[in-house]
């Protein structure tokens, strides 16, 4: 494969945060190999063929842009970008199941088993697919059954190539990651597809393993460093409590090279569509093969993430005096970590659930998520167990809850600010203009430990900071 004769074409399907970005990168890389992008969502790919790409990531736009119209494409046309194609990625979701068997835990893998179908139905010849959404130990298996019942004759490798780049930093992630990880039987398809990304990634970076160390070593690594955030997050608990220093204990402790300085960073809780989805899936994998003892210890990391979430809430209730009905909270951030329009799972999210249930105004603003994306997330959070939204949470979101075009305009008459993202633009603003237009006593919650509460409390603002007792009360 990619020889003159047999030129590499690659199809990706699943136009995604991960699917769009790593097949532009690979266009762009390899200019010689023509990529195909395919997803369902017509809207999706029109917003990836237009100006306005459907996903914010710094430097993305630059990278479609060099290789879209050369060797890269977005389609609906799924059939025909499998046919044209002899390596195909599959990089659509899976969610946590909502309903059925393992609910709440297991990972749905509808979508992964249709594109599974879809290839079988319509190859011909050998391709090689690899699996680059997350998935479950032993997915590749069911993979493999399905792709040889192809009533065509095709045949196939199926290889695990699980992705690590994080939303905010895709691009410098897909530029220079830590390493590719290729998990397969065929000696001959690892390399084929490591000749890929050895166009760009220094070979010894390239971990070759066997299909099923593959897909566990994603799950792991997604589990340990959530595992770094809940551990923080539980200490910062015992410091607000203690009056040490979240911040200072990290630092502390980072700077020992055994456990270094990265993931330590305190905050209202995670967030992102993926560390929750793969800690229970880890999960339910440990119950269903009966350890139970390891499903537990895993799934206290998801456990401490919301009493996190739920701990930040009650304590902007309790500190504005145990009541915040009718008064007016700007939400300073909605995504679920700066430099992405993702709210998937965003703390924010339950944070803004729980202050509207006491009767607050939200009013929010967040640099990169629209509207109609808050809106939605909002009546999503509040959906019953048959799926439905009441009429009175409709109306409270209707009425209590309004956009702002800049974090000025969200904090003018505001009682309190919540900084739920970790947004640069935050630590710009001029805060005493926004002291001025805010009642007294102005309440901040720093979700993120951003702001210096030592020139706030100068200005006049009570800081409530993560992991940290409120020195600065006036
Ligand atoms: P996403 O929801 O952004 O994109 C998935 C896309 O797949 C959607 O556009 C959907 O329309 C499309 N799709 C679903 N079924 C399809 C089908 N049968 N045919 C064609 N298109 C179909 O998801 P994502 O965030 O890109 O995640 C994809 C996978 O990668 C997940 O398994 C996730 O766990 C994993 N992952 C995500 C990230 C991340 O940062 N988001 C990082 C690493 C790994
Ligand atoms: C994470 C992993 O970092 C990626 O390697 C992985 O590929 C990806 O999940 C995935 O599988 O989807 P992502 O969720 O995009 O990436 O972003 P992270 O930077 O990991 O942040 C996740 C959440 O943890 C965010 O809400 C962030 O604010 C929070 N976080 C992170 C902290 O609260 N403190 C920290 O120190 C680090």
């Amino acid at each position: 494969m990619n020889s003159p004769a047999n030129p590499l074409r690659i199809c990706c399907i699943g136009a995604g945060y991960v699917g769009g970005p790593t097949m532009a990168m690979i266009a762009k890389q390899c200019p010689d190999i023509q990529v195909t992008v395919v997803d369902l969502n017509q809207s999706r790919i029109d917003q990836w063929n237009s100006d306005v790409l459907p996903i914010y990531e710094p430097g993305l736009k630059e990278v479609v842009e060099e290789a879209r119209g050369r060797n890269l494409s977005f389609s609906t046309d799924v059939e025909g970008g499998i046919r044209g194609a002899n390596m195909i990625f599959i990089s659509v979701n899976t969610p946590t199941k909502t309903h059925g068997l393992g609910a709440g835990r297991a990972a749905n893998l509808e979508f992964v088993e249709k594109c599974a179908r879809r290839i079988a139905e319509c190859s011909q010849g050998h391709k090689i697919v690899v699996e680059k959404s997350t998935l479950p130990v032993r997915t590749a298996e069911a993979g493999k059954r399905i792709l040889r019942s192809s009533s065509s004759g095709a045949t196939f490798d199926v290889l695990s190539n699980p992705e690590f780049l994080a939303e905010g930093t895709a691009v410098s992630d897909l530029l220079a990651p830590d390493r590719v990880l290729i998990g397969g039987e065929s000696s001959e398809a690892i390399e084929q597809l490591a000749q890929v990304y050895e166009r760009w990634i220094p070979r010894q970076k390239i971990l070759t393993t066997n299909l099923w160390s593959s897909e566990l070593s994603k799950l792991t690594a997604n589990a340990f460093l959530a595992q770094r955030v809940s551990s923080i997050n539980a200490i910062s608990a015992l410091c607000e409590a203690t009056g040490a220093d979240v911040d200072e204990v990290a630092k502390a402790i980072g700077s020992d090279s055994r456990i270094g300085p990265k993931f330590l960073k305190a905050s209202v809780g995670f967030g992102g569509s993926c560390f929750q989805k793969d800690i229970l899936n880890l999960v339910y994998l440990c119950q269903h093969f009966g350890l139970s003892e390891v499903a537990m210890y895993w799934e206290q990391v998801v456990k401490m993430n919301d009493y996190q979430k739920q701990r930040f809430s009650t304590r902007i209730i309790r500190t504005m005096f145990h009541t915040v009905s009718d008064k007016q909270i700007a939400i300073w951030g909605f995504a679920f970590k700066k430099d992405t329009n993702d709210t998937r799972e965003s703390a924010a999210i339950y944070v803004c659930r729980d202050l509207l249930e006491e009767g607050a105004r939200l009013v929010v603003y967040d640099p990169r998520v629209s509207e109609k994306q808050i809106r939605h997330d909002l009546e999503d959070v509040f959906k019953d167990s048959s799926l439905e939204v009441s009429q009175r949470h409709k109306r409270l979101i209707e009425t209590n809850v309004s956009i702002a075009s800049d974090a000025y305009q969200a904090s003018e008459h505001a009682h309190a600010i919540a900084v739920m993202t970790e947004w640069d633009e935050f630590k710009k603003l001029d805060m005493k203009r926004v002291y001025e237009n805010m009642y007294r006593p102005a309440f901040v919650f720093d979700g993120r430990n951003i702001l210096d509460e030592a020139v706030l409390a100068k200005i006049g603002f009570e800081v409530h900071g993560i992991g940290r007792s409120n020195k600065f009360t006036n």
